[in-house]
C-alpha cells in the first residue's frame, strides 16, 4: 500500500466547541499522522477560492460564511491510503447519513455544520495542500 498525503480542515463549527484535540485523536488512532498544521481564520476570499468548486452551488454564500465565522485548522495528514482512509474516518458529508463511529457522525451538527474537510482524489489533495502549505512546512 502507498503512503499518501491529504489535506484535512478542522471546520469552525468544531474549532468553536473546542474539538480540535478529540478529531486529531481520532486521525491518529487510526493510523494518520499530521504532519503540518497551523490555525487560520480565514477571508472571505480565501474560502471562495478554496471552494470554488462549488460558487455555482446555492449553498456556495452559506458555506463562505461559515468557514469564515471563526478559526479553522488546516492540517496536512500522511499514511496508508491516506486519502481514501481519512474518507472513510471522516463519514459521509451530510452526518444524517454518516456511520457510526466516524468524525461526522459523532461530532457534526448539520450538513453546512460539518466539522471537517478531507481531500476527495489524489489531485485535490495535492492542490488543496498546496493553497494552504509551502513545502518547508511539511515536515514528515
Ligand atoms: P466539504 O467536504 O467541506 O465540501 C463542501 C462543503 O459544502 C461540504 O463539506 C458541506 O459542509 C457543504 N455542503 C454540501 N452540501 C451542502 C448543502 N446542501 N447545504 C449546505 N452546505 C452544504
Amino acid at each position: 500500500m502507498a503512503i499518501e498525503r491529504t489535506f484535512s480542515m478542522i471546520k469552525p463549527d468544531a474549532t468553536k466547541r473546542n474539538l480540535t484535540g478529540a478529531i486529531t485523536k481520532v486521525f491518529e488512532d487510526n493510523g494518520l499522522r499530521v504532519v503540518a498544521s497551523k490555525r487560520v481564520w480565514m477571508s472571505k476570499r480565501e474560502a471562495e477560492g478554496f471552494y470554488a468548486v462549488h460558487k455555482e452551488r446555492p449553498f456556495f454564500g452559506e458555506l463562505v460564511e461559515g468557514m469564515t465565522s471563526g478559526p479553522t485548522v488546516v492540517q496536512v495528514l500522511e499514511g496508508e491510503n491516506a486519502i481514501l482512509k481519512n474518507r472513510e474516518i471522516m463519514g459521509a458529508t451530510n452526518p444524517e447519513q454518516a456511520a457510526e463511529g466516524t468524525i461526522r457522525k459523532t461530532f457534526a451538527l448539520s450538513i453546512g455544520e460539518n466539522s471537517v474537510h478531507g481531500s476527495d482524489a489524489p489531485e485535490t489533495a495535492a492542490q488543496e495542500i498546496k493553497y494552504w502549505f509551502s513545502d518547508t512546512e511539511i515536515v514528515g
